[in-house]
C-alpha cells in the first residue's frame, strides 16, 4: 500500500506535483495502477537529468584528441593476417556450433520513420514473398543452426510499446518453424517523457507518457528479466547482436565471433566505410584513449569531411549497429542492478494532455525523450574489437518508407545480394546498363545459408540463367 501523502510530498518537492492534480478523479484501480507507476520513478535520477539535458541541451564534449579508430580490414593485408581470419573461422564456427552463440535483436523502437502502425519486426520486408522482417531472421537462424548443427537462442528485446504484439505476432505464425523454446522476448526500460519546462508529461489523467529507454536498456534488461541466468544456464557465453532494421546482416557470422574471441574483447563492433562524410551512421573513433561511437548529428562538419593523406576520408569507419557482446561483459556491467549509461536528449512530438486534461497531438516537439545507447558501453570494455564488413553483404537499413535506407533500398540489396550469390554459383543475371539487376529475386534463407547451399541449390534445380523483368522466389 503505497503512502499517498508521502508520495505527494517527494513529487511536490521533485517539482511534478502535476501529476496528482487529477488523481481524485480516477476510479480505484487506476488510482493503485498509477500511484505505483509514480512510486516506482527515480526522482533523483530525473531531477538530475531535467537539469542537466531537458532545461538546457546537454555539452557535448568531444575529447581534443579525436582520432579514427583502428580495425581489422575486411580484406587481409598480409599472409599473417589471412592465416589469422582463417584461425577465426574456425574458433567461431566452433563456438557457434557448440551452442556457446546466441543471437540478440533489439525491437523495442518505435519505428516512428517508416510510418507503419506495429512493430517492426512485423513489417513485411522481403521483395518478393512478403516476409517480416522476424519472419527472415527466424528462418535465418533456422537455417545457420541447420549449417552449424546446433539449434540457436534468439533473446529479443521488446519494450512496453510493442511486447503484447511482438508476442502474438510470433504465437500466431508458430514462430516460423522455430522450436518455441529457443525465443525468448524480454521488454526494455522506459523513461517517461518530458516537456520543455521540466514537468513529465502524462499521457491520460492516470498515465506518464513513456517511451523506451533507448538500447542501452538492453544490458540491464537483460539481467532484470533473467535472461542472463538462463544464458548461463544454456551455455551461451556470445550474444550477436543486431538491430531489427537490417535484414541483411549474417544472424551469427563466425570470422566476426572468432576475432572477438582470439583477440579477448568484451565487445566487439563491425564497421563498414561510409558512402559519404554525414551519412547517418555512427562513427568509431577513439578519444581519451577510449573506443567512442560518436553519432553522425555529434561529429562537427570539419571532423567530418577531414581526409587523410590518399584523399579518403579520415573518419571513413562508421557503425552498421552489428556487434559481438560477452555475457561476462554484461553480467560485470550490470552486478547490483544498476548500469551508468551516458543519456541522450531527443527532442520530439509527444501526444498527452494539457493542464486541463485536454489531449494534445503537437505539429512541433514538445519535450524530451531520454535515451541510452548500447554503443556507449564500448568505452567501458577492458578489450574492443572492430572488424570491417562488406557494405553489401551486410547492411540494408530499413528506416523510412521512400528513398535513402528505406524499403526500397533495402528490397534492392537484398535482390542485389542474392543475385550476386547466383552469379557466383554461375547463374545468369540480367543486367541493366548501370549494372543494377534486372529483376527482383529472393533466396529463402530457408534453402541458402551460404554459396556452398546456392552451388547445390542452383544445380539441384538446373537453374543457368534468370530472365530479365522476371520475378523469382527460389526456396
Ligand atoms: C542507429 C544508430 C547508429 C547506427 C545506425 C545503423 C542510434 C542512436 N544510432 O541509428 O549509430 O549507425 O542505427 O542503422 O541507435 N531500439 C530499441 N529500443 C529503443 C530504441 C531503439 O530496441 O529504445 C532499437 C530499434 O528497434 C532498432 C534499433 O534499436 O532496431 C535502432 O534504433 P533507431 O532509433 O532506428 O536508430 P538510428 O537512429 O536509426
Amino acid at each position: 500500500m503505497i503512502d499517498m501523502e508521502l508520495l505527494a510530498r517527494k513529487l511536490a518537492d521533485a517539482g511534478q506535483g502535476h501529476l496528482l492534480k487529477f488523481f481524485d478523479r480516477l476510479d480505484a484501480e487506476t488510482q493503485v495502477r498509477f500511484a505505483n507507476e509514480l512510486d516506482a520513478l527515480d526522482l533523483e535520477l530525473l531531477q538530475s537529468l531535467i537539469k542537466s539535458h531537458v532545461l538546457q541541451k546537454p555539452q557535448i564534449a568531444l575529447p581534443q584528441d579525436l582520432q579514427p579508430a583502428p580495425y581489422f580490414p575486411l580484406i587481409p593485408r598480409n599472409d599473417s593476417e589471412s592465416s589469422y581470419y582463417q584461425k577465426a573461422d574456425a574458433a567461431g564456427a566452433e563456438l557457434i556450433a557448440s551452442g556457446k552463440v546466441a543471437a540478440l535483436t533489439v525491437a523495442g523502437g518505435q519505428g516512428s520513420r517508416l510510418g507503419f502502425d506495429g512493430p517492426k519486426g512485423t513489417y513485411p520486408i522481403a521483395p518478393v514473398s512478403g516476409k517480416s522482417l522476424f519472419q527472415y531472421f527466424a528462418e535465418s537462424l533456422l537455417s545457420a543452426s541447420r549449417k552449424y548443427r546446433t539449434q540457436l537462442h534468439w533473446f529479443i528485446m521488446t519494450s512496453v510499446l510493442n511486447d503484447r504484439m511482438t508476442r502474438d505476432f510470433f504465437a500466431e505464425h508458430d514462430f516460423f518453424g522455430l522450436p518455441e523454446n529457443t525465443v525468448h522476448f524480454f521488454t526494455q526500460g522506459f523513461m517517461p517523457a518530458i516537456g520543455y519546462d521540466g514537468k513529465l508529461l502524462m499521457a491520460d489523467c492516470g498515465s506518464l507518457a513513456l517511451s523506451p529507454d533507448g538500447h542501452g536498456g538492453t544490458l540491464l534488461a537483460l539481467r532484470k528479466s533473467g535472461m542472463l541466468e538462463l544464458m548461463q544456464q544454456l551455455g551461451v557465453e556470445y550474444l550477436s547482436y543486431f538491430q531489427i532494421d537490417n535484414p541483411l546482416v549474417p544472424v551469427v557470422d563466425k570470422r566476426f565471433i572468432g576475432l572477438h574471441k582470439l583477440e579477448n574483447s568484451e565487445m566487439s563492433a563491425i564497421t563498414l566505410a561510409k558512402t559519404n562524410a554525414f551519412e547517418k551512421v555512427g562513427n568509431f573513433c577513439i578519444g581519451n584513449g577510449q573506443l567512442l561511437v560518436i553519432e553522425y548529428s555529434d561529429l562537427p562538419e570539419e571532423l567530418a569531411q577531414m581526409q587523410d593523406e590518399n584523399g579518403r576520408l579520415k573518419f571513413i569507419a562508421g557503425s552498421p549497429a552489428i556487434h559481438v557482446i560477452s555475457r561476462k561483459f554484461v553480467e560485470r556491467l550490470t552486478a547490483g542492478g544498476r548500469l551508468e549509461l551516458d543519456w541522450h536528449r531527443a527532442d520530439k512530438k509527444i501526444k498527452c494532455i494539457d493542464c486541463n486534461g485536454n489531449p494534445i497531438d503537437p505539429t512541433e516537439p514538445n519535450g524530451v525523450k531520454l535515451e541510452s545507447f548500447i554503443f556507449d558501453a564500448l568505452k567501458l570494455a577492458d578489450k574492443t574489437m572492430i572488424f570491417e564488413a562488406d557494405r553489401k553483404e551486410e547492411f540494408a537499413p530499413t528506416k523510412n518508407a521512400t528513398g535513402v535506407d528505406s524499403v526500397e533500398s533495402c528490397r534492392l540489396m537484398l535482390t542485389d545480394r542474392d543475385a550476386r550469390r547466383l552469379e557466383r554459383c554461375g547463374v545468369k543475371i540480367p543486367r541493366r546498363a548501370d549494372g543494377t539487376v534486372d529483376a527482383v529475386i529472393e533466396i529463402s534463407p530457408l534453402a541458402v545459408w551460404d554459396d556452398a547451399d546456392c552451388a547445390a541449390y542452383v544445380r539441384q534445380h538446373d537453374l543457368t540463367a534468370v530472365e530479365a523483368g522476371a520475378k523469382l522466389y527460389l526456396q
